[in-house]
């Protein structure tokens, strides 16, 4: 089964409006001819309506960083799936960032999940573990769990349609990666082979699953080599049109297209 690889950018909290309309003019005459790699830019919400209208017309997809799981109410500073439906593809929930200072929960990114589903929102869910959880050989059973919570009462056919981005946390913005072979390891072992112990082989390999943590031009290729990694998920090297167009051209040669 060919899964077709999928690069986001995470900006995080950078990039004003205008900024932002600049970045995805470069990255959209950069990507226009690669289809064989999805592309996807994930800005702040405050800018997500100018870069949706921007990019309508363009084969690069927009993606929110957060959603709120209840549909409308007293939640000062949220935004619900109904709000971003329409405006993006993609919604990236249960980031490292979010969990650690937002205190975000598997359960929670379990119902964030639910909610964007129902609106036709693709959910990028993040995982993976601490440095003290890597060094302790907790790798396999941490990233397990917080697959199962966060696919809680999933159907199949949803799960086949998720996107999953592994990220240990140790790597992100760090300038550490994990080996190429290790992060083809977890996501075989903790997520793939999770998937298919919750719900078929299928499903399994249906899900399209990335690396995230210092994928950059230079190492991008040497992850997409390998055969359950379809894609990354981009911080730091995203924000930047020359260096996240370059990841896109590195992923399609490394994949012959
Ligand atoms: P990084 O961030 O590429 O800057 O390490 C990745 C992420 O947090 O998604």
């Amino acid at each position: 089964m060919s899964r077709k690889p999928i690069i986001a950018g995470n900006w995080k909290m950078n990039k004003t409006i205008d900024d932002a309309l600049e970045l995805v003019r470069s990255i959209r005459a950069g990507v226009r001819d690669i289809d064989s790699v999805e592309t996807v830019v994930c800005p702040p919400f405050i800018t997500l309506s100018a870069v949706s209208d921007s990019l309508a017309t363009s084969n690069v997809g927009v993606g929110a960083q957060n959603v709120y799981f209840e549909e409308s109410g007293a939640y000062t500073g949220e935004t619900a799936p109904d709000m971003i439906e329409g405006l993006v593809s993609y919604c990236i929930i249960g980031h490292s960032e979010r969990r650690q200072v937002f205190g975000e929960s598997d359960e929670w990114v379990n119902k964030k999940a639910k909610a964007l589903i129902a609106h036709g929102i693709t959910p990028i869910i993040c995982v993976g573990e601490s440095l003290e959880q890597n060094q302790a050989g907790e790798t396999e059973s941490f990233v397990r769990g917080q697959i199962e919570g966060s696919l809680d009462g999933l159907t199949a056919e949803q799960v086949a349609n998720l996107v999953i981005a592994y990220e240990p946390i140790w790597a992100i913005g760090t300038g550490l990666t994990a080996t190429p072979v290790d992060a083809n390891r977890t996501i075989g072992i903790s997520i793939r082979g999770v998937v298919a112990d919750l719900y078929d082989e299928a499903t399994a390999q249906s899900v399209r699953i990335q690396y995230g943590g210092s994928a950059k031009p230079e190492n991008i290729a040497s992850f997409m080599l390998q055969p359950d990694i379809d894609g990354a998920l981009v911080g730091g090297a995203s924000l930047k049109a020359d260096s996240f167009v370059k990841m896109i051209e590195e992923t399609a040669g490394a994949l012959g297209s």
